[in-house]
């Protein structure tokens, strides 16, 4: 297939995610523009994977400079930027374009009411990926990315119609018939993994092997599990099931920096209101005690500060 039959795909948020998925989309011949915040002349990004260096051409543009209606939209800004990102591009959207935002964290429920006519769908990935400049993109972990519509009514071949159109070569991709218990739980794992690499500013696969972290990631499987139980959704058997699958994603992601970690060492915001703040909010809702989470989100405000 020709690039003239496959069709644009745009990425908001041209940062780790989105630059590894652009080089993706390039090997798959799709075209792609990655929408950054000012203009930008380059046309090529180097994505390092673990079959070599390659060299893929993109566009990069700028909101302002596109002139094209957007027919096909990849979101990979962080959770907290979303609502904003997605408000500065709504204009250029056809009203029945395809939206695919992949994040971690919980902040889809709202997109369609924002984007009330678009075909919406979510993704979550345990794909690494950390960029040494602007435009280099190192694939660091292989993992998946589990998706669903958040519009079935506004879809008619649920997730195959999206699957068909993204890179399936490179990177393994799915439909989740559970896709919000994999989100949940995935946001559970975030909570317990991010904000403790991001304290004692080691890998995935040093964490637990620090006594003190160690003993931090049970109670925080602890009171995670509950929360997240108590809201009836069922992410794993058993807090220390939970602790297991912690356990299993620090090693599957040994060698791995977590967004936290990266962001707090390059001095970036956080997730940490997405990720362990939100879920200090459902557990007040609930009234329920939440001072491991809380302790993380205090800690980590602390670095953001520091820097
Ligand atoms: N990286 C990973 O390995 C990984 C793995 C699993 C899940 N995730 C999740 O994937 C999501 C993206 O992560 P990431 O690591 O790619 O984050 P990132 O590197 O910080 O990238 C986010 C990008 O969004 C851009 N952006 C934010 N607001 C924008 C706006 N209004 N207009 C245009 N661009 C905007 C940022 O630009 P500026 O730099 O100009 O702010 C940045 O380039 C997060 O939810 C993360 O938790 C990441």
């Amino acid at each position: 297939m020709t690039d003239s039959v496959k069709p644009t795909w745009y990425i908001l948020g041209a940062g780790a995610i989105g630059c590894l998925w652009a080089a993706y989309f390039r090997r798959a011949e799709f075209p792609v523009v990655l929408i950054s915040r000012t203009p930008d002349s380059q046309s090529t990004l180097t994505l390092n994977n673990s079959s070599g260096r390659h060299q893929v051409d993109v566009s990069f543009k700028s909101i302002k400079q596109l002139d094209q209606c957007i027919h096909y939209l990849m979101v990979s800004t962080k959770a907290q930027q979303t609502t904003d990102a997605i408000a500065e591009i709504k204009t250029h959207l056809a009203p029945d374009a395809t939206v695919f935002v992949v994040q971690n964290g919980i902040a889809t429920q709202h997109l369609p009411n924002q984007l009330p006519t678009q075909k919406l769908f979510a993704g979550v990935t345990t794909d690494g990926a950390y960029r040494t400049d602007k435009y280099t993109v190192t694939h660091a972990g292989a993992g998946q990315t589990l998706i669903d519509t958040l519009t079935p009514d506004r879809v008619t071949q649920g997730c195959t119609e999206l699957i068909r159109q993204l890179p399936q070569n490179d990177l393994r991709i799915e439909y989740s018939e559970h896709f919000k218990e994999q989100q949940w739980k995935k946001l559970a794992m975030n909570c317990v993994i991010n904000g403790l690499t991001a304290i004692y500013q080691c890998k995935n696969g040093e964490v637990l092997g620090i006594a003190r972290a160690r003993n931090t990631a049970t109670v925080l499987c602890n009171e995670t599990f509950k929360i997240i139980d108590a809201l009836g959704i069922m992410i794993a058997k058993d807090a220390q099931a939970l602790f297991k699958d912690v356990e299993l994603a620090c090693q599957l992601t040994a060698d791995n920096y977590s967004s936290m970690y990266q962001d707090i060492k390059h001095q970036r915001p956080t997730e940490i209101d997405c990720l362990n703040g939100f879920l200090c909010k459902q557990a007040q809702h609930m009234s329920l005690p939440c001072p491991e989470n809380q302790s993380i989100v205090d800690q980590i405000k602390q670095l953001e500060q520091a820097r």
